[in-house]
């Protein structure tokens, strides 16, 4: 007699898709049975529904002291929202201050997820101070703290970009330690003179920030990381990716031999750069870097994560109130604290605007949002799959749910929700959590602080 049991779900293993019953002992998955049959002390319907494995963002700010302001999210606010989307796994960004600690840094953030985090969750540590000491402690974490991945931002001028000089010797140690490198890329330097340029003459809104960070920016960035990566051998991961330029940088690079992985994020997939164009400085409320871009940018990035240029999707969560924040910037947008939160959309933005418009399959929106992402940041397949011994982190899903997006359905603390209004179609009806129902046709109903740490 098991726990739980799934009952008569269409089931996404990591090899097929078939009807039946899961079985869950305690945390975890201990039978999958095509045709069902399988007794528990508590069953879940699924009949005509979909079974997935939890979805996992790879890409969110919760804590994020940034722009002279703080991310309005704490880590309870932004994992409800997180699990009533479907995400049952997060990897945050930990973004010290140049000064700080990488060890002290570490235990800060964990400190915050370890009483707040709803939804399970893992670190990206950012390298913003490599100094002596500072490489001693990125090993220490990496040998004491199952860190297995950094990030270095190639943006953000005087506040978290890295010098040449340290990325080259940072990517030797990534290499020595078997560490994922992700990167932020653009240019710092490049941006900084063009913002300069654009507020000098006067062009001080939001619909000035993509043109102060062009797509030749970014592409450049995504070369200049590859080339680091091809003579050091580490292995990168670029976040955030815009467009076709910076894709192709990266696949061209892989074509030499680099060990080189794309990630979109939603807000890129489905909002163009008009949308930061929009009068009486509502603009601000699109305002990210990389920056919303051209509408014919979206096919190239959906076709990416069809043939597989493109690996997975994450959010780049990173909330900003429109009201007290992004106003910081109403005289020069170079003050607006750059974000667009999705967490809680991600996977249905996947759903509706991937697969729906055939885009690609379900299984493929699987992994791309959940499988890849395991894989590549060492959680797989306790993780990212439905099979015997993975965590039973599962989503029963809806494809017949038909919606709007509205903000006033978000569990986040964020003011506005840059997707109001747009069509949405599926919804995580079901949510487990290690076996536990978190969350129910968007409500959650979990504990409060039952997310645990992964140690990768
Ligand atoms: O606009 C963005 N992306 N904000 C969060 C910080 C970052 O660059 O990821
Ligand atoms: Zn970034
Ligand atoms: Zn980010």
């Amino acid at each position: 007699m098991f726990d739980t049991v799934i009952q008569g779900g269409t089931i996404y293993t990591p090899e097929s898709s078939l009807i039946g019953d899961i079985g869950i002992s305690g945390e975890s998955i201990s039978e999958i049975k095509e045709g069902g049959g399988l007794e528990g002390k508590r069953t879940i319907e699924a009949t005509g529904k979909l079974v997935f494995p939890g979805f996992i963002d790879p890409h969110v700010h919760i804590h994020l002291p940034f722009m002279g302001t703080n991310a309005i999210d704490d880590h309870e606010s932004a994992t409800k929202a997180a699990l009533v989307g479907g995400t049952t796994t997060i990897i945050e960004m930990i973004c010290p201050g140049s000064a700080d600690e990488p060890v002290n840094a570490f235990a800060e953030w964990k400190e915050l997820a370890g009483v707040g985090c709803c939804c399970d969750y893992t670190f990206h540590l950012a390298v913003v101070r490599f100094d002596d000491l500072a490489k001693e402690q990125l090993r220490e974490l990496v040998a004491n703290e199952g860190v297995q991945s950094f990030k270095i931002f190639l943006a953000y001028k005087g506040a978290l970009d890295i010098s040449d000089e340290h990325l080259l010797e940072l990517m030797q140690m990534c290499k020595e330690l078997g560490v994922v490198l992700t990167a932020h890329c653009e240019n710092a330097e490049a941006i900084d003179v063009m913002q300069k340029k654009l507020i000098a003459e006067g062009k001080t809104g939001p619909e000035w920030h993509e043109p102060s960070r062009p797509r030749s920016v970014e592409a450049g960035g995504v070369q200049h990381l590859c080339e680091f990566a091809e003579r050091t051998g580490a292995t990168v991961y670029v976040v955030h990716t815009s467009c076709g330029e910076a894709v192709n940088q990266a696949m061209k690079a892989r074509n030499r031999g680099v060990d080189v992985t794309v990630e979109a994020v939603a807000p890129h997939l489905v909002l163009d750069k008009t949308y930061a164009e929009r009068p009486d400085f509502e603009g601000a409320k699109f305002v990210m870097s990389p920056p919303l871009r051209d509408k014919e940018e979206h096919e190239v990035l959906w076709n990416g994560l069809a043939d597989g240029s493109v690996s997975t999707v994450g959010t780049d969560h990173a909330p900003f109130n429109f009201c007290g924040q992004k106003d910081m910037g109403s005289e020069n947008f170079t003050l607006i604290p750059n974000g667009i939160p999705s967490i809680q959309e991600r996977v249905d933005l996947v759903h509706t605007y991937g697969v729906c418009t055939g885009k690609f399959d379900l299984r493929k929106m699987v992994e791309v949002c959940s499988s890849n992402v395991a894989k590549k940041f060492n959680m797989y397949p306790r993780k990212g799959a439905l099979v015997v011994g993975s965590d039973a982190d599962i989503v029963i899903y809806d494809t017949e749910y038909v919606d709007t997006f509205k903000h006033e359905d978000g569990l986040s603390n964020i003011d506005y929700s840059g997707f109001e209004g747009m069509e949405r179609k599926g919804r995580s009806e079901v949510v487990l959590l290690r076996g536990k129902v978190v969350a129910k046709q968007g409500k959650f109903v979990g504990e409060v602080g039952s997310g645990e740490y992964i140690s990768r």
